[in-house]
């Protein structure tokens, strides 16, 4: 059993966090749902090369779930995920309860506009206030330097992002990349409700839309490229969501693509899973 502190009240949190400031430690953040993998994993590495001592949070956020999705099936091993962690550079784990993230009466809710809007909110639309509300929470609570989140949910970067800029806290947001299995598919704790032929199909989703990338650098139309993009997807057995081009950093939709950077995101559910991916498409440049 690893001996890694693990705290779940906010007192605690903050007393632990606070000795560290009194011997001038910097401090970065990992939020998390817990289900630990390598992509969380990297995002710790990254938190590590960015300040002295870290801070990982597990809390399965019920405010983000819809009433049908998987909030109760979602995968929870504190024990496991804390073993995960022993070798890695973690100083602290902070595990709240519910109870202690929503008190009793709790009528506060962030809510994101902006990069919010669309995507992942057609079909989730709870999704970003109850990202936006425990990540506030999360960042005033434990009040890191830094905190790192996955490219993987490329929206989610972009509206916590959003949230930090217009409420001034004081944290520099650092993204970390995606990591992906050898046959390309993002690392994700949903990735264990695939069934053994669904696995087998879903390197599809990211293969699609690296090419789809590849074409647009190449000068290829946006919609002929997400056409191909979305035929070979659905080929594969997916439903799609959505499969779009937006703004790298504001994520307004693009129609064309041009000086600015863009980002290929999608959603498509494989049976009864959805898998989320997305991809960089590099600014085009005048030759
Ligand atoms: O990406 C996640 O795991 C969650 O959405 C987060 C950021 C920890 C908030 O609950």
């Amino acid at each position: 059993m690893s001996d890694l502190p693990v705290v779940s009240t906010v007192e605690d949190a903050r007393a632990r966090i606070a000795g560290w400031r009194a011997a001038g430690r910097s401090v970065a953040m990992v939020p998390t749902m817990g289900a630990l993998h390598a992509g969380h994993l990297s995002l710790i590495a990254e938190a590590a090369r960015r300040a002295e001592r870290v801070v990982v949070s597990i809390f399965v956020n019920p405010t983000q779930f819809a009433p049908h999705e998987d909030l109760d099936t979602y995968p929870r091993d504190l024990d496991s995920d804390r073993g995960k962690l022993a070798d890695t550079s973690v100083a602290l784990v902070y595990a709240p309860t519910v109870a202690e993230m929503y008190p009793d009466g709790a009528a506060t809710t962030v809510t994101v506009g902006g990069p919010a809007e669309g995507l992942e909110s057609v079909a989730r639309p709870h999704f970003f206030a109850g990202v936006a509300t425990v990540v506030a929470k999360l960042l005033i609570q434990c009040a890191p330097d830094v905190a790192v989140f996955g490219e993987k949910d490329y929206q989610q970067l972009a509206v916590v992002r959003r949230l930090v800029r217009d409420l001034a806290l004081p944290v520099e947001i650092v993204a970390g990349s995606t990591v992906r299995e050898a046959d390309g598919l993002a690392m994700s704790s949903r990735n264990v409700y695939l069934s053994a032929e669904e696995r087998r199909r879903a390197p599809a989703l990211h293969a699609a839309l690296a090419d789809a990338s590849s074409a647009m650098a190449g000068g290829r139309e946006v919609e002929e490229a997400l056409s191909d993009a979305r035929r070979r997807i659905e080929a594969a057995g997916f439903a799609i969501d959505y499969l779009e081009l937006r703004d790298a950093q504001t994520l307004a939709p693009l129609r064309e693509h041009g000086p600015r950077s863009g980002r290929i995101l999608v959603a498509a559910r494989l049976g009864a899973v959805r898998l989320i991916d997305n991809v960089d498409v590099p600014a085009l440049t005048k030759t």
